[in-house]
């Protein structure tokens, strides 16, 4: 099935972005491209980390894959030929296997390469109105790539002083995105997760110095629950395992969120 959207510009370029390690960006890219696609809004997942974790949590075996995003990004093999479709009707992937780190390596010795991902994801926004890019923690050339291919960063975030931090990193990040490849990259919104409550994170928003955040934080948020985590290890979106624990709701919560941020 194949629903063109009439107007490319309509795609809404979203990475996941985020410091650091384990704030569960690739659960959030997984689940919330699921929640989008049984909103029945277009959407392509595309997996810009080497280590494949929103791959394998969407359930596809990267040891069989015959091409993957480091394909698209070597010029093996175009956009369209790699993507794969998911137990979703609505929902596409473009995988990543390990030898993105290889692409990685060799694309980063010329500068402006950093561009390549938003040149070849281009050829592909007639056909989703969403793309949801997981990206690596580490502040190197896959991430800078996913941000430059991007118009909106959401942001997972935990109440720890780690995540506060890792913020003002992030922030230093997004600037220099902005200023050498993409002027209109902008945060979308703070996604917490594996929060228990709404007090929670006001009180942890209240002892930060992270001014003036609150605007753009979700409303919904994401909480500690084994059903996210059972679900990625068995390969399903939470959605697919248990459609109605706490987090298969919370993330349609949060996608329809981000549908009405748009409208
Ligand atoms: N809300 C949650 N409830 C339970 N487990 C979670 C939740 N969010 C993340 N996890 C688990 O934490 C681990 C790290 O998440 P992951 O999405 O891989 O983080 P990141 O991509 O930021 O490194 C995974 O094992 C995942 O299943
Ligand atoms: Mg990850």
């Amino acid at each position: 099935m194949m629903i063109v959207v009439e107007h490319g510009s309509m795609c809404k370029l979203i990475t996941i972005a985020g410091q650091k390690g384990g704030n569960g960006r690739s659960v959030t890219a997984v689940n919330l491209a699921a929640s989008l696609a049984l909103l029945e809004k277009r959407t392509l997942l595309v997996d810009c980390d080497p280590r494949a974790c929103s791959t394998v949590f969407a359930g596809l075996d990267t040891s069989t894959l015959a091409c993957d995003l480091s394909s698209v990004l070597f010029g093996k093999v175009a956009p369209s030929d790699a993507v794969l479709t998911t137990r979703l009707r609505f929902m596409d992937i473009l995988p990543a296997s390990f030898n993105l780190f290889h692409a990685a390596s060799r694309l980063s010795l010329n500068a402006g390469n950093e561009r390549i991902l938003r040149i070849f994801l281009r050829e592909l926004r007639t056909e989703y109105e969403y793309m949801i890019i997981d990206s690596p923690a580490s502040y190197g050339f896959l991430t800078v790539a996913a941000m430059a291919a991007s118009d909106w960063l959401v942001v997972p975030f935990q109440c720890t002083p780690g995540n506060i931090r890792g913020f003002s990193s992030l922030l230093r990040m997004v600037r220099h995105v902005r200023s050498h490849f993409q002027e209109g990259l902008k945060i979308a919104g703070l996604l917490f997760n594996q929060c228990s409550s709404r007090e929670e994170i006001d009180r942890f928003l209240a002892g930060s110095d992270l001014n003036g955040v609150e605007d753009i934080v979700y409303k919904s948020f994401v909480p500690r629950d084994d059903a996210i985590r059972i679900a990625a290890e068995d390969g399903k979106p939470v959605a697919l395992h248990d459609v109605e624990s706490p987090g298969a709701r919370a993330y349609l919560d949060v996608a329809k969120e981000v549908i009405s941020s748009f409208n």
